[in-house]
């Protein structure tokens, strides 16, 4: 049979030299073959509809920069970023925190993920100013007031210690990770989802951290408030249902068991729907939030002139309703 003695040993040795040769040929031409590109071959890197939704996400992100890098050094993104601010106004009150070595240690962290994560945004989509932010101790002290129908006193103050700064951070990360839950379908683009899915991750787990420190606090009661931890967890998230509009998709740290995992926890860890799943929202559900006022048309909160870029912008050019 003439083919076996075609590949006789040294043969087949030659055939396989020469594949491998030629393979590390085009390794170096095109890409390396044990670290293939994530991308697909076909498809659009960034649809032009993807830009506006993509670009909305700046507005939480500013936030979040801001209150986490203020809170842990004492300076925002001004001093850190001064390209990423784009000509935007300072905040308005923001401040270091009185926090400990391990929340400030978690809180600079986060701050600094901040920073790569808008300028990620800006140098894919490209961005705008940074909006006027609120983040005077007062904005927060409002929230709280409103999430238990009733004036704390003293006034609520983020800016107190390690646990009233965990509490008003559980208003921040969580809204952006069902912002981005909520956009997903929307894109188009690879790379566009790429660096969607690549922001979620990482707001995800910032509010898991969130989450998990306060859960360990769950039956703590909160200085000089008679309300546990738990307690202020279950008022914020059921504030953020209120002004949302769109019913349960946010869930405090204990729960009753049909909203926890399969029906077979009170604990809630993590906040999630049926199947544990993450919860999503829209662009308006996230506005009407954080501008604190339950309509997207109405700025107020922690962004008295509204967000910025034509997404937020669209709803203030319409009457409120
Ligand atoms: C910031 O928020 C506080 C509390 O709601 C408010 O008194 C203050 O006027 C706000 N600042 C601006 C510029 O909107
Ligand atoms: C604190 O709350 C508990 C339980 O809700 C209640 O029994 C108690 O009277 C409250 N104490 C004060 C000082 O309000
Ligand atoms: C949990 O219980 C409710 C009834 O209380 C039921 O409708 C629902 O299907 C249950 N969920 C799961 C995941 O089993």
């Amino acid at each position: 049979m003439k083919m076996v003695h075609v590949f006789s040993a040294s043969n087949v040795f030659k055939f396989v030299f020469i594949i491998l040769a030629s393979i590390e040929q085009t390794a170096v031409v095109k890409s390396n073959p044990l670290c293939p590109s994530e991308y697909p071959k076909f498809g659009v890197p960034i649809y032009k509809g993807d830009i506006d939704m993509l670009q909305f996400a700046e507005n939480l992100e500013h936030l979040e920069a801001d209150f986490f890098l203020w809170s842990s050094l004492g300076y925002g993104l001004d001093k850190i970023a001064p390209e990423l601010v784009m000509g935007g106004p300072p905040p308005i009150g923001a401040q270091k925190a009185n926090l400990d070595f391990l929340t400030e240690n978690i809180i600079r962290e986060f701050a600094f993920q901040e920073v790569g994560h808008l300028r990620a945004l800006k140098t894919t989509v490209g961005g705008f100013p940074r909006p006027l932010l609120n983040l005077s101790a007062e904005n927060f002290a409002n929230i709280f007031n409103e999430a238990f129908g009733y004036e704390l006193v003293p006034p609520f103050d983020p800016y107190r210690n390690s646990l009233s700064y965990m509490l008003a951070s559980y208003v921040v990360p969580y809204v952006g990770l069902v912002g981005y839950v909520g956009t997903n379908p929307k894109l188009i683009g690879y790379v566009s989802k790429r660096l969607l899915v690549g922001l979620m991750g990482v707001e995800a787990g910032q509010d898991a951290v969130i989450r998990e420190y306060l859960y360990e606090r769950a039956a703590k009661v909160v200085h000089p408030y008679n309300h546990t931890v738990a307690e202020f967890t279950i008022r914020i998230s059921e504030l953020r249902n209120r002004l949302a509009r769109c019913g349960i998709k946010d869930e405090g740290i204990i729960v009753p068991p049909f909203l926890g995992a399969e029906n077979r926890t009170v604990s809630n860890v993590l906040s999630a729907d049926y199947n544990s799943l993450s919860y999503s929202r829209t662009p308006p559900e996230i506005l009407r939030i954080v501008y604190g006022t339950g309509s997207e048309c109405v700025p107020g909160g922690f962004f008295p002139k509204g967000g910025n870029g034509r997404i937020a912008r669209q709803f203030l050019d319409k009457p409120s309703n």
